[in-house]
C-alpha cells in the first residue's frame, strides 16, 4: 500500500471543517467530514469522487491502480480546492485496510463517508462456475464494503452527517444467466447495506442501483453492437448512462438532503428496469 497526496492552500480549511464535525455530538447536520472512495481511480467511483469534492469534500481515492488514483487525485484538487489524495490498494486484503486508512487519515483528516466503487466483473455461466472466480467477484464486490465499513463504524459515529454509499447494481435487482457471481454480489450487498444502516445507525447506509453505464468495466461489452443497442434501447432515455450521474445520486446520499434516507436502495438506470 502506498499513496501520493495533494495539500492545496485550501487543505488548512478542509481539515477544519473535519475537526468541527468531529466536535459534533450528532450525525445529524452538514456533512463535511473526507470520504473514501474505492474504486476512486475509474468511471463511478471516481465520478463519485469529482461530485463530493465539488462541494468541498476532501476525498481518498484508493484503487488497486495506485498511479492513476494518484493522478486523478492531484487533478481533482488542483480542479476543486480539496484535500486529495490518492492510495494504492487491493481492498480484499483486509490486513491492509487499516493502515490504508491511517494513511488517508494522515493526508486529509478523520474519515466522515465511505463510497465503495471497487467492483470486479467475471462472465461464467452456471455450469463454468468455479471456487476462483466466485471468490474473486464475491470478494471485491461484497466481503471489501463489510470490512471497511466494520473498520470505519466508530469514526464515522464521530463525524457530523456520515453516510456510507455502496454502488450495486440492478442486475442484484433482477437475475442475468451469464453473470451469476456478480448478481449474487450485488444482491448481497442491497442487504448487507439495510444490516450496517442498522449497526451503525444514525450514521446512514444505503446502495445505489446503476444501470448500464459508460466506463471502462463496460466496455468489453460495447464492441457487440447487438448487445450495445440492447443496452440502449432498454433505458427509457434511450441511451447509456453516464458516470455523472451516477455520482451525483451519490453525493446526494452522502448530503443532509438524504438525512432521512436509510437503509434501502436508489436505482439510477434511466428506467431500464421499470420496464424489463
Ligand atoms: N458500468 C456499469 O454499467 C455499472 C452498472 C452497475 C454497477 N456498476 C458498478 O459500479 C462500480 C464501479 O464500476 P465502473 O463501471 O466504474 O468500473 P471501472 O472498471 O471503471 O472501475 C472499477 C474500479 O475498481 C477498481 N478495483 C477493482 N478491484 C479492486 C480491488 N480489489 N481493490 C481496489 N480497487 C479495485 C478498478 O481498478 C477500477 O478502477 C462497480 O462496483 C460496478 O459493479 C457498474
Amino acid at each position: 500500500m502506498s499513496q501520493g497526496s495533494t495539500t492545496p492552500s485550501t487543505s488548512a480549511a478542509a481539515a477544519s471543517a473535519a475537526g468541527e464535525a468531529r466536535a459534533g455530538d450528532a450525525v445529524a447536520g452538514d456533512a463535511t467530514g473526507p470520504v473514501v472512495v474505492t474504486g476512486g481511480a475509474s468511471g463511478i467511483g471516481l465520478a463519485s469522487a469529482r461530485a463530493l469534492a465539488e462541494v468541498g469534500r476532501a476525498v481518498a481515492l484508493w484503487d488497486r491502480n495506485e498511479d492513476l488514483a494518484i493522478e486523478h487525485a492531484a487533478a481533482i484538487a488542483a480542479e476543486h480546492g480539496v484535500a486529495a489524495v490518492g492510495v494504492g490498494i487491493d481492498v480484499t486484503d483486509t490486513a491492509a485496510l487499516a493502515a490504508a486508512l491511517a494513511t488517508t487519515r494522515v493526508a486529509i483528516g478523520p474519515i466522515g463517508g465511505m463510497v465503495h466503487a471497487a467492483g470486479v466483473v467475471s462472465a461464467e455461466s452456471f455450469g463454468a462456475l468455479t471456487d476462483e472466480r466466485w471468490d474473486f467477484v464475491l470478494d471485491v464486490n461484497l466481503r471489501a464494503f463489510a470490512m471497511l465499513t466494520q473498520l470505519l463504524a466508530d469514526e464515522l459515529r464521530l463525524s457530523a452527517g456520515a453516510a456510507v454509499v455502496g454502488i450495486s447494481s440492478i442486475e442484484g435487482l433482477v437475475g442475468h444467466p451469464a453473470i451469476p457471481a456478480y448478481c449474487s454480489s450485488k444482491a448481497g450487498l442491497i442487504g448487507l447495506v439495510r444490516s450496517a444502516a442498522a449497526a451503525l445507525s444514525p450514521v446512514r447506509v444505503n446502495a445505489v442501483c446503476p444501470g448500464y453505464v459508460l466506463t471502462p468495466m463496460l466496455a468489453p461489452s460495447l464492441q457487440f453492437e447487438p448487445l450495445l443497442q440492447h443496452m440502449e434501447s432498454t433505458s427509457l432515455v434511450g441511451r447509456l448512462g453516464r458516470p455523472e450521474e451516477i455520482g451525483t445520486a451519490v453525493r446526494f446520499l452522502m448530503s443532509a438532503d438524504a438525512s432521512f434516507i436509510t437503509g434501502t436502495h436508489l436505482v439510477v438506470d434511466g428506467g431500464t428496469t421499470a420496464v424489463r
